[in-house]
This record gives C-alpha cells, sequence and structure tokens, in this order.
C-alpha cells in the first residue's frame, strides 16, 4: 500500500467535479493514506459530509466555527504529509492566492508550510482568464503544485479546451510521486516491458499468451512514483497507461525488441516484465487461412532473444523475469541470471494459485548476483513491485 502511514488532506470545493472527489478520497484510503477531508460551504452542497465520512471512516471539516474542533484547521494544515485540493474552483484558486482565510479551508492552506497538490476544474473560460491563471502563477511560484485540468468534455458541454479535472487515478499518481519520490530515482531513465507480444499466423489469427500486463504495469506506476521517467513498452494490453509514464506499443517480439534496444541506450534501469512470444509461425499468411478438414500443422521459428540480445549501456541496472510451472525454478532463473548477465531475476510459478498470468497478485522469488534469494508472500503486484524497486535501489546507490 503506497500511502501506507501517511497522513492526507483532501480540501473539496465546489465544483461540479465534486463527485470525483469521491472516488479519490476512496482510492487515497485503499492505497493505506488516513484521510481527512475539509468541505467548503459550496462543496457540502454538491456532496454531503456524510459520503466522504463513510468513504474515508473518520470525521469531516465543513466549518471553522465547529464545536470541540476549534483549531482543527491549523492541526491538519501542520499535521498531513499532503494536502490535496479536488477540485480547485476558480474562486477557491482566488481566495488561497490572496491569502484570505474565511473559510475552513483557506484559513489551512494559508496556515500550511508544507506540500499543496491542486486539481483546477472550472469551466474553460474561468481557466483560460486573466484572473485565474495570475493566481495560479501566484500559487505555483509560492511552491503549489498542479494537476491538470484536463482537456475534454465539460459538465455544461463538448470543449477542446483545458478545464476538467484530472481524473482521480492522474491525482493519485501525482500525490505519490509528491510523497514518494526518492533521491537515486530522480532524473534517471527507467524502460519497463509489459504484456504479451501477439504474432500472426494470418490477418486474423495470433499466436499469443494470456499476460495482462499487470506487472510491467505496476513497475512503471511504481518507478514514476519514485520520480524516474519512464517508458512502458508495452505489447497488446486492455490496461490504462499509468499516468505519467510514456507509452510505446508494440505487438510482435521483434517490435518490442527494436523498441527495447532503441530506449535502453539512456537507460539506467531495464525491467523486461513483458511475456513475448517465443516462437511465430514461421511463414504467416497474407490473407486469411481458410478452414479445411482434418488438422493443420504449422511450422513455428523462434522469435529474437529480447534480453539476450540487447546492448546496454554500462552500470544500466536489468532486471529479468522468469516464469516457471514448477520444478527447480530458482536453479533455472540462477542460470538465466548467468547466461544473460542480469542483476536480477524475479522468479514466478505460472501454476500457483494467485500468481502468474491475469491476476492481481503475484508471488515471486527475486534472486541477485550475490544475496540470498527474497521469497515474498502472496501480495498484489503493486506491493510486488515496490519490493522488486527496493532491490533496484540497492543496486542503484
Ligand atoms: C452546478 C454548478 C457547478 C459549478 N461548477 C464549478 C466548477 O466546476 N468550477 C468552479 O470553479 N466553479 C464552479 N461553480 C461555481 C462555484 O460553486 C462557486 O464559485 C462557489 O462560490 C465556489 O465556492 P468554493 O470555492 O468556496 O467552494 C459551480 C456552480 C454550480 C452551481
Amino acid at each position: 500500500m503506497p500511502f501506507a502511514g501517511r497522513h492526507v488532506v483532501l480540501g473539496v470545493s465546489g465544483g461540479i467535479a465534486c463527485y470525483k472527489s469521491c472516488t479519490l478520497a476512496r482510492r487515497l484510503t485503499e492505497a493505506g493514506a488516513a484521510v481527512d477531508v475539509v468541505l467548503t460551504a459550496a462543496a457540502a452542497e454538491f456532496v454531503r459530509p456524510v459520503t466522504f465520512e463513510a468513504l474515508t471512516g473518520r470525521p469531516v471539516l465543513t466549518s471553522l466555527w465547529e464545536r470541540d474542533r476549534a483549531l482543527a484547521h491549523i492541526g491538519l494544515a501542520r499535521e498531513p504529509d499532503l494536502v490535496i485540493v479536488a477540485p480547485a474552483t476558480a474562486n477557491v484558486l482566488a481566495r488561497a492566492a490572496m491569502g484570505l482565510a474565511d473559510d475552513v479551508l483557506t484559513a489551512l492552506l494559508l496556515a500550511r508550510t508544507g506540500p499543496v497538490l491542486a486539481a483546477p476544474a472550472m469551466n474553460d473560460a474561468m481557466y483560460a482568464h486573466p484572473a485565474t491563471r495570475a493566481n495560479l502563477k501566484g500559487l505555483v511560484a509560492r511552491g503549489w503544485h498542479l494537476v491538470g485540468p484536463d482537456t475534454g468534455p465539460l459538465a455544461e458541454g463538448p470543449s477542446d479546451r483545458p478545464g476538467r479535472m484530472s481524473e482521480p487515478e492522474a491525482i493519485l499518481a501525482a500525490a505519490e510521486r509528491l510523497l514518494l519520490q526518492r533521491a537515486p530515482w530522480q532524473g534517471k531513465n527507467v524502460v519497463v516491458t509489459a504484456g504479451p507480444t501477439r504474432e500472426h499466423l494470418d490477418p486474423v489469427r495470433v499466436v499469443t499468451n494470456p499476460s495482462s500486463g499487470r506487472m510491467g504495469y505496476a513497475l512503471a506506476e511504481a518507478a514514476y512514483a519514485r520520480g524516474a521517467d519512464v517508458v512502458l513498452v508495452s505489447g497488446p494490453s486492455d490496461l490504462p497507461l499509468p499516468f505519467g509514464v510514456t507509452a510505446h506499443r508494440v505487438e510482435t517480439t521483434a517490435e518490442m525488441q527494436r523498441a527495447a534496444q532503441a530506449l535502453v541506450k539512456r537507460a539506467a534501469v531495464l525491467i523486461m516484465a513483458a511475456a513475448p512470444a517465443d516462437y511465430r509461425p514461421a511463414q504467416p499468411g497474407a490473407t486469411k487461412r481458410p478452414r479445411a478438414k482434418g488438422a493443420l500443422t504449422v511450422e513455428l521459428e523462434a522469435t529474437p532473444d529480447i534480453l539476450g540480445s540487447l546492448t546496454r549501456p554500462a552500470g544500466c541496472v536489468v532486471v529479468g523475469f522468469a516464469l516457471e510451472t514448477g520444478g527447480d525454478g530458482v536453479a533455472r532463473a540462477r542460470k538465466k541470471l548467468q547466461d544473460k548477465v542480469l542483476d536480477f531475476v524475479v522468479l514466478n510459478d505460472a501454476l500457483e494459485p494467485g500468481a502468474g498470468f491475469e491476476v492481481s497478485t503475484n508471488r515471486v522469488t527475486i534472486i541477485g548476483k550475490d544475496d540470498e534469494p527474497i521469497e515474498l508472500p502472496l501480495l498484489p503486484k503493486r506491493d510486488v513491485a515496490e519490493r522488486i524497486l527496493d532491490a533496484v535501489e540497492r543496486a542503484l546507490t
């Protein structure tokens, strides 16, 4: 849980995007944060405090004048690791920029010295207005961080100009990066491969495997949160691209190899979490092969060995994955580590329940060059990603 032990204040002002703040409060809580929600009076018109109380399991502050909580806004300005304002209305941004303290949220913001992350959300003309531009500029100059706004449909209709609040997942990712960034990853290029690859038998039939890409996507997300510049070389996957990560989409193993080879030149870390197809039809058809009676024999040829063929820059930390189906996996993983000159091999067993393909959890053993293998319990893939990055981080420093 990336926010375990962290305290976050979620300030909600009165924009229509308030409904997305419920999801954000939920996601932050699920990620392990203790979340205190502070509502402006206008926000409480959109979403009642009880909704946030139920989502976070904590009381919600809506006024400076609540009995028994006289100086709560000062405590909530000082104590949290992060204050997020989402949505941040044009009005709340103006009040904060002016240094007003005329309600509980702006009083808290004025007393705040630690990090603040705001997600502006408003009509596109309000966002483009010179007053809003100046207010945002002033707040950024004072150290505020911004996420969004996005371009896209607004409550009042279609728009092709910025104004729409970033999605909760993007706000969460920006918050993670603010809280979790670590010195060894700053300015480092990290390349992660993910997902399956697909090899065509003909235009409509493919040889592939059930990899979902979840492990690689979780690694990319976690590396971004630590402060790295991340490129994800992804085979076909339905997963949403993690916020802040650059995608390089490929289909075949040869395409993945070319992309990885081009990108690794500038990489400090290369993590090969993809499950590329090892074989491809030797003679793919240009047109659909008609169904015929009897068996079909297809000759398969080996695809390029991506890990074995990459030329990496000196000092690049390389992590390979070994997917086994029982047997002496550790010995085979160690051999892979040596043969392919890797820094780490992450071993998992495709037959173990809850591990491997298509599930959100994994149970892996991290095998390094010198250390004893680190056997992890069954964990969510994001937590597995954090433990893998911990091992890489030790090699980076
Ligand atoms: C239906 C409705 C939707 C609104 N949506 C927004 C919005 O998305 N962004 C914004 O800046 N103001 C929006 N407003 C205007 C704010 O609610 C208004 O400026 C209010 O004073 C904001 O107060 P606060 O900043 O203290 O929460 C909306 C108002 C209404 C009635």
